[in-house]
């Protein structure tokens, strides 16, 4: 069903609207936005007004550079459009999880090299940023640098690495980054959080920790949250209401992936209602964090889950955060608001942008799906921001707003847009916005609460969060890195979204293609399958049973003829009982004649020439891409493959194929001109050389075997193909395919 076919509206029932949130998730990237631009949040005149209150807050906030972080200074400077920033934040990501020296080191001298450390000496006004006192940071031994290095400022890092070596560098990088950690850590355990935060916040507590790769992780992260949740329980209660915690279902379950659908709802349900029940009990709030995109539909199965769970009755607050940045977020607030009547709850809502833009991106590109499930203009996302926000508050029966944002515009936005005396909460990462939310209250004259989201847990648990904060303080495109830079003017950051949308054209951001035309005019990258998507991999269960129809017969092929050998068996190495064929080993006297033909064909072959012989193996590539299903469930059974590793499999054949086609005709139908000794000219063309021998291993019976028979065909030569013993129908096939 195409997306545009389906409409969020009263009238559609909860599985039209489950279904909406599938179909919208790669959609056209145009269809996306004019859906979204057909509910204008509000009109051309309160556009003007939000613009003009956004500018007083940047002006306020900017006035007040006491507010401003030490961070926020740092990487107003480092930030990631300069190479000095990339190679710090690279050190900072790197040396959080690089346990031998010997590398930190490599990786230390390595970095230092890539930046022009001269253009920033003396730029900044804090303290921290200044080049020579940031050293001072790093170590307190460090305390001469100001002298050493001062006829030289710029050089610091060279010459601090010249003469300190690296394991001094190290250690003192490794103290930074723990400076910039307590940055946006709360505490290193909840009672330490508890003790750091202020008697009259608001706070949302999240135990660092994500993404658990085995079950004694998933159980460490588990007794955090559980132990978290009884002592913010058993604590002081703040004047300023009810303490929540935010919850990574990912931290929980160390298989949380649509592939695992049954063992995670099975698992993961009990866990997470265990955690709910302790908040029910302890009147704390529970919110469960938006992550990953191929995640969402997984996390609203265990939310929907939890909110119609009657032991669940007396728990206020669960709340779900959503992200605007995807192409989903409209049908994922239609969903909600049809499981809130249903369940008779109110959800608290917490609208954020994003926080994995760079991943889904890349990750589709790896993928090969057919689109992005993100937005890939900024000013996409600000504007569903914005239309997103107004749903919510269009709906306060069942949802509670929860707007998460540190950009003065989006903020200013939503006051305009709530009624007078409406609930809702304002929410800011803890180290980030304190500057403008100091001026917003100011400025408003009633403001409504704000809460912090602050992160809690040592410092081992804190990679993934820290990256994403200096992604994100660090990217020129986000608001709070160009609200630093006093040159750009208020008006500039606070230009209207929905205006730019309307504007701009194409919607799709042109600087990101879509995953298939990764590889531009060379050729087209091999198309993906979304294993998040329960309809591709129904596809897939369905290729997997048809492949039963039939015994898979497997022959050497001589000539176009199919040999006549002794018959064996082909068993899934994964399933004994699963007989997926025969094949029919070849002899020795198939090998001769295959041999003599192979000698007799190459010359015709290559003369055929490049272009004829890319056509072929292009044609080829397309036809195995069509027949992508059929392929991955032989996969599946004679090589005992996951789908995950069957998709990678097919795609790599596909893409080897369309390389070396591309390569052929770069390479083998080109004519050099050469002048000759005498003046002269010869043309110089490459050829085949003769017969090749192509023997795949078993662990890659499709994409090696592909790979190496396409490569010496497109240059001309003739080819002998053996694939592995195991794996003799999968080769088999695409030969068959390929004559
Ligand atoms: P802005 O600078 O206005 O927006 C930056 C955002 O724009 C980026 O983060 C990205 O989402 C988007 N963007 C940037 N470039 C592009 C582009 N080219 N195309 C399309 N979009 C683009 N994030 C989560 O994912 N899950 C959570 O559960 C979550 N919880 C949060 C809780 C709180 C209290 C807060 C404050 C933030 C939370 N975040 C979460 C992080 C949040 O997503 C980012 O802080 C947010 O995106 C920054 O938005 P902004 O309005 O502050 O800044
Ligand atoms: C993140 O972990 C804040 O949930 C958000 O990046």
């Amino acid at each position: 069903m195409a997306a545009s076919q389906i409409q969020g509206n009263k009238t559609t029932s909860a599985r039209e609207k489950r279904l909406a949130i599938s179909v919208w998730k790669l959609a056209d990237e145009s269809a996306a936005a004019t859906r979204m631009l057909e509910i204008p949040p509000y009109s051309d005149n309160c556009a003007q007004d939000i613009s003009k209150h956004a500018v007083a807050l940047v002006e306020m906030a900017r006035a007040d550079s006491s507010a401003l972080g030490l961070l926020d200074t740092f990487l107003s400077e480092y930030g990631l459009s300069n190479t000095e920033g990339v190679a710090l934040m690279c050190l900072a990501e790197s040396l959080l999880r690089i346990p031998d020296e010997r590398t930190a080191d490599q990786l230390i001298a390595d970095k230092i090299l890539m930046g022009d450390w001269l253009s920033h000496a003396g730029h900044a006004t804090s303290v921290l940023v200044n080049a020579s006192t940031w050293a001072l940071l790093l170590t307190g031994k460090l305390v001469s640098v100001d002298r050493e290095f001062s006829a030289e400022p710029g050089m610091w890092l060279q010459q601090l690495t010249n003469r300190l070596s690296e394991p001094v560098i190290r250690a003192a990088m490794r103290a930074a980054m723990t400076i910039l950690g307590r940055e946006f850590v709360l505490g290193a355990t909840i009672d330490h959080a508890l003790h750091n935060s202020a008697a009259d916040g608001l706070y949302s507590f999240d135990m660092l920790g994500e993404g658990a790769r085995d079950a004694a992780t998933a159980a460490r992260y588990f007794a955090a949250y559980l132990n978290a949740i009884e002592t913010i329980a058993s604590g002081a209660k703040s004047e300023a209401g009810p303490a929540s915690i935010s919850i990574k279902l990912s931290a929980l379950h160390p298989r949380y992936d649509y592939a695992q659908r049954q063992r995670v709802l099975a698992e993961l349900i009990p866990r997470v209602k265990q955690l709910c029940l302790a908040a029910a009990h302890g009147g704390v709030e529970l919110t469960i964090d938006a992550e990953e995109a191929h995640r969402l539909e997984l996390s609203l199965e265990v939310f929907q889950a939890l909110a119609s769970d009657q032991e669940l009755r007396g728990l206020h607050g669960l709340g779900l955060a959503v992200q605007a940045y995807s192409k989903r977020a409209l049908s994922v607030l239609d969903w909600l608001l049809g499981l809130a009547s249903e369940t008779e709850r109110v959800f608290p809502v917490r609208l954020v942008k994003g926080a994995y833009w760079d991943l889904e991106i890349k990750h589709a590109q790896q993928q090969g799906l057919c689109g992005y499930p993100v937005f890939t203009r900024k000013s996409s996302t600000d504007a569903s921001y914005l239309i997103c926000a107004r749903k919510i508050l269009d709906h306060p029966a069942q949802l509670y707003g929860q707007f998460a944002t540190h950009n003065a515009h989006s903020l200013a936005a939503v006051m305009a847009m709530a009624k007078a005396g409406q609930g809702f909460e304002f929410q800011r990462l803890h180290g980030m916005g304190e500057a403008l939310y100091a001026a917003a209250s100011a400025y408003y004259e009633h403001f409504p609460p704000m809460r912090i989201y602050a992160p809690v847990g040592p410092h081992d648990d804190l990679l993934a969060y820290l990256v994403r904060r200096l992604l994100e303080n660090g990217a020129n495109s986000s608001f709070i890195n160009r609200f630093l830079d006093q040159n750009a003017p208020a008006a500039e950051l606070v230009g209207d979204p929905l205006q730019v949308t309307r504007q701009l054209r194409p919607i799709a951001n042109p600087a990101i293609c879509l995953p298939a035309d990764l590889f531009g005019a060379q050729r087209r990258s091999a198309a993906g399958v979304d294993l998040a998507d329960a309809a591709s991999v129904a596809a897939l269960s369905q290729a997997v049973i048809d492949s039963h129809a039939a015994l898979h017969c497997a022959a050497s092929l001589v000539g176009g003829e199919m040999g006549t050998g002794r018959s064996v068996e082909v068993v899934n190495p994964a399933r004994h009982d699963d007989v997926v064929g025969t094949c029919i080993e070849a002899t020795e006297a198939d090998l001769e004649r295959a041999f003599q033909l192979a000698i007799a064909a190459q010359p015709d072959w290559d003369a055929c020439g490049a272009d004829q012989r890319a056509e072929i193996i292009e044609r080829f590539a397309d036809t195995l891409e069509q027949q992508r299903d059929r392929f991955i469930a032989l996969l599946c059974r004679e090589a005992g493959k996951t789908y995950a590793d069957a998709v990678a499999e097919v795609r790599e054949a596909v893409d080897f194929a369309r390389y070396y086609a591309s390569h052929a005709r770069r390479l083998f139908g080109a004519t050099e001109a050469l002048p000759g000794p005498t003046g002269e000219t010869n043309t110089l063309s490459l050829h085949g050389r003769g017969v090749f021998v192509c023997i795949s291993p078993w662990n890659f019976p499709l994409a090696i075997f592909i790979g190496q028979v396409t490569a010496a065909l497109g240059a001309g030569n003739a080819v002998l193909a053996k694939p592995a013993v195991e794996t003799p129908i999968v080769a088999f096939e695409a030969l068959t395919l390929l004559h």
